[in-house]
């Protein structure tokens, strides 16, 4: 059972069945004139205008990209090249993904100057300190709406609203919650947002970037002129074709998925914090993701009870894919105040709509026997260590 969706997700067969073709006889490059190029560029503008279509904007004001990361990237560093004369203030969230966290350190190293808001225990910004970080220096906020670890939601029709009022412009990374979560570009202030292809079901390696219209920014990859000049190279036509479907199928089934996960969500968090003793949700209870959980267990350690899980026929991870190969301690569980300790103990279930398949007693029968397994062994759990001095508290 793929318990891991937020990480990637399997392509859909409607999907694949709609890129073949272009892997195959529609070959052609679309920036040619003759018919099979036509063809491949046909192909992209209706992928341009479904994706338009799922986020309440207009078709030319959507670029394809090679994925979630270089939307992130694109968004934040043609922002910052472009408005550096105005002032060189960015403002975001200490949960951000790798993708725009890093390109934020990349800044700083040229003297942009970034204000981190904290998350709380909740894991969900405050506006007030919002209000607080701007200056008028600041050109941009960037804050993720949906978190990839624990699943949170941010405010961000304020966030957009509040960025307006101070004439600065506003991006989310949107690769968690396109989809799964009403995206609507006007209705909540939006300037330019990341989203993803594979986290939809579609193909790996493809993504797009909404600019809305008016805003303007460097572009990173400098070439032939393709996506309007802003995002130079071939289209990846036949990825780009599963991107488009893939996001028609997840937004025209949105509620009726949205409705059906968040139950099963629900249901696994009330049987693992009622059955397993010292078990805690990670973010907030309401304000999250219907498809994203994060619990925590006290002295678990996280990788072992992933592997407990796997040999069940579970696949589930302790948070983000990216930082899974090293031992640092998740920088978004630190962010809610946690204990290093108490964050390696998090393990993470990211549901997609065919997960309605297992039995969620089952499930939570698994998870607890793996942590009764684990905490026999643990001189943590068995008070042969102290705990506290451990974590550092007196
Ligand atoms: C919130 C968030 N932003 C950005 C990315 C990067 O997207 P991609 O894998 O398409 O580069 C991910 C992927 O895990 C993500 O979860």
């Amino acid at each position: 059972m793929y318990l891991d969706n937020s990480a990637t997700t399997k392509i859909s067969s409607e999907v694949l069945e709609e890129m073949l073709p272009y892997l195959k006889d529609e070959f052609g490059n679309p920036s040619t004139l003759y018919s099979v190029g036509r063809e491949s560029k046909k192909a992209l503008e209706q992928a341009r205008q479904r994706i338009a279509d799922s986020i309440n904007a207009k078709k030319d004001e959507i670029i394809f990209t090679s994925g979630g990361s270089e939307s992130d990237n694109l968004a934040i560093k043609g922002v910052a090249f472009k408005l550096q004369k105005k002032g060189k203030h960015i403002i975001s969230s200490e949960i951000e993904h790798p993708a725009v966290k890093e390109t934020l350190h990349f800044l700083e190293s040229l003297d942009f100057k970034v204000t981190y808001l904290p998350v709380y225990d909740n894991g969900i910004i405050k506006i007030e300190d919002l209000k607080e970080a701007i200056t008028p220096e600041t050109i941009l906020i960037t804050i993720m709406h949906g978190n990839n670890e624990i699943g949170t939601l941010q405010p961000i029709e304020e966030i957009g609203k509040i960025a307006h009022e101070n004439n600065i412009l506003f991006h989310t990374d949107a690769v968690q919650t396109f989809g799964k979560v009403e995206v609507d570009v006007e209705k909540q202030n939006i300037d330019l947002l990341s989203v993803s292809s594979h986290k939809i079901n579609g193909p790996k390696g493809v993504g797009a970037i909404y600019i809305k219209k008016g805003v303007r920014l460097v572009p990173l990859i400098h070439g032939g002129g393709q996506e309007r000049g802003i995002r130079s190279g071939t289209e990846n036509v036949a990825g780009i074709v599963g991107f488009g479907k893939a996001a028609e199928l997840a937004c025209s089934q949105l509620d009726e998925h949205a409705e059906k996960l968040s139950k099963i969500r629900d249901e696994i968090i009330e049987k693992v914090l009622d059955t397993i003793p010292e078990s805690y949700l990670n973010g907030d209870r309401d304000q999250r993701l219907p498809n994203v959980i994060n619990f925590r267990f006290k002295a678990i350690e996280g990788e072992s009870l992933i592997l407990l899980l796997d040999s069940k026929g579970y696949q589930t991870s302790t948070g983000s894919a990216c930082s899974s190969k090293t031992l640092e301690a998740s920088p978004v569980l630190t962010a809610l105040g946690l204990d290093p300790v108490d964050v390696h103990g998090s393990l993470r279930i990211s549901l997609a709509p065919e997960s309605d398949v297992f039995d969620v007693d089952e499930f939570v029968e698994a998870i607890a026997q793996s942590v009764e397994r684990l905490r026999k062994m643990s001189p943590l759990w068995n008070n042969e260590l102290d705990y506290n001095a451990i974590v550092g508290r007196k």
